[in-house]
């Protein structure tokens, strides 16, 4: 019995001393020292032993037992470093490979266009305000001295939602909001940006979707000459400090008198060309001094105070400035072209 207690260790230890995976270690383990192992078979021989070899082989199967578990042990912590050794290595990272190129996006083109206009009527003291798309007819129509039936109300084709709601047509409802909300008392000096809606079929110079930006300014003593004081600095900062302005007469309900603005043109400087069909001016937008039912609607004293509005559209000014002869590409966001116009 000690004999196949002691073969039964050195076959253990050999066996451990060569295994490669834990799943063999683990069978070796089972196979010497589970409750039917070898061990276990060998000690069921002990009934037949004398009173003063039990205690002797008791003690050399325990020592047995505990240099086979020993070596298992030792084993299994080495099998268990290689395998979280060799996992780190499958997993390593290069960190000296160069990474994929990282896509920035950028501002719309239209984005960029109005936040260079707001910027530039901050400068002068104006606040920038908003107002919703889905308007009142009174807001759109009836506060900015277009009563129901005017005539003038077929110049902007409206979407009716029902027969009170529309979506605005122009951003002029939020100058009529804005004297309300200063109640008829304070001087105003606002711009508000923002998208209008239209029934128009889309084509290269239409869009039912476009953007406008309006601008009001009412305090004492306002006149002509403030108005096109201010549209001169804007022509200038937006297409270049050698560029003119002129005013030509014009008609919008909402104001009186009314005139269309025109700056000189960049391509031929005034002289004629196709871009300006000849003429040296380009149109750019619609302006005026606040027609006074407007100011007495909204609660002004138009004995005292005066004001000036105008209203333009930066899709067109973009198409200006940089050439773009079809209003749809700035609606259809292909990247290539909207890219082009991303600031470094
Ligand atoms: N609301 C006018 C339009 O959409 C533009 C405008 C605004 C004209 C303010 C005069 C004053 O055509």
């Amino acid at each position: 019995m000690k004999e196949q207690l002691v073969e039964i260790q050195k076959e253990a230890l050999a066996k451990v001393a060569e295994v490669e995976t834990l799943k063999e270690l683990q069978e070796i383990q089972v196979a010497f020292l589970g409750r039917k192992g070898s061990i276990t078979t060998v000690l069921r021989g002990m009934g037949k032993l004398s009173a003063e070899e039990r205690p002797v082989i008791g003690e050399l199967a325990n020592n047995v037992r505990e240099e086979i578990s020993g070596a298992i042990q030792g084993k299994q912590t080495v099998l268990e470093e290689a395998a979280l050794e060799e996992q780190l290595q499958k997993e390593a990272i290069d960190v000296t490979l160069p990474s994929y190129p990282v896509k920035f996006g950028g501002p719309h083109i239209l984005t960029s266009i109005i936040e260079d206009i707001e910027d530039l009527f901050i400068g002068l003291g104006f606040e920038v305000r908003e107002g919703p798309e889905v308007e009142t007819d009174y807001y759109n129509f009836e506060a900015l001295n277009l009563p129901k039936g005017h005539p003038a109300r077929d110049m902007q084709d409206t979407f009716y939602i029902t027969n009170e709601l529309l979506l605005r047509t122009h951003t002029s409802p939020v100058q009529a909001r804005t004297m309300q909300a200063y109640k008829g008392q304070q001087p105003v000096r606002m711009i508000c940006p923002g998208k209008v809606y239209r029934r128009d079929n889309d084509d290269a110079t239409h869009s039912h979707q476009f953007n406008q930006i309006e601008g009001l300014y009412v305090d004492k003593n306002v006149r002509m000459s403030d108005l096109k004081g201010i549209l001169t600095e804007f022509a200038k900062h937006m297409f270049g400090q050698d560029r003119d302005i002129r005013l030509r007469p014009s008609f919008f309900p909402f104001t009186e008198p009314s005139v269309e603005m025109d700056i000189s043109c960049k391509v031929c400087n005034g002289k004629g060309c196709s871009v300006c069909k000849g003429t040296g001016w380009i149109e750019i937008l619609g302006a005026g001094m606040v027609h006074p039912k407007v100011l007495e609607m909204a609660g002004y004293d138009t004995k005292v105070y005066s004001g000036f509005a105008f209203g333009m559209g930066p899709d067109r000014i973009a198409m200006l400035k940089y050439g773009i002869d079809d209003i749809r590409q700035f609606y259809t966001n292909d990247i290539r072209f909207l890219k082009q116009y991303h600031k470094a």
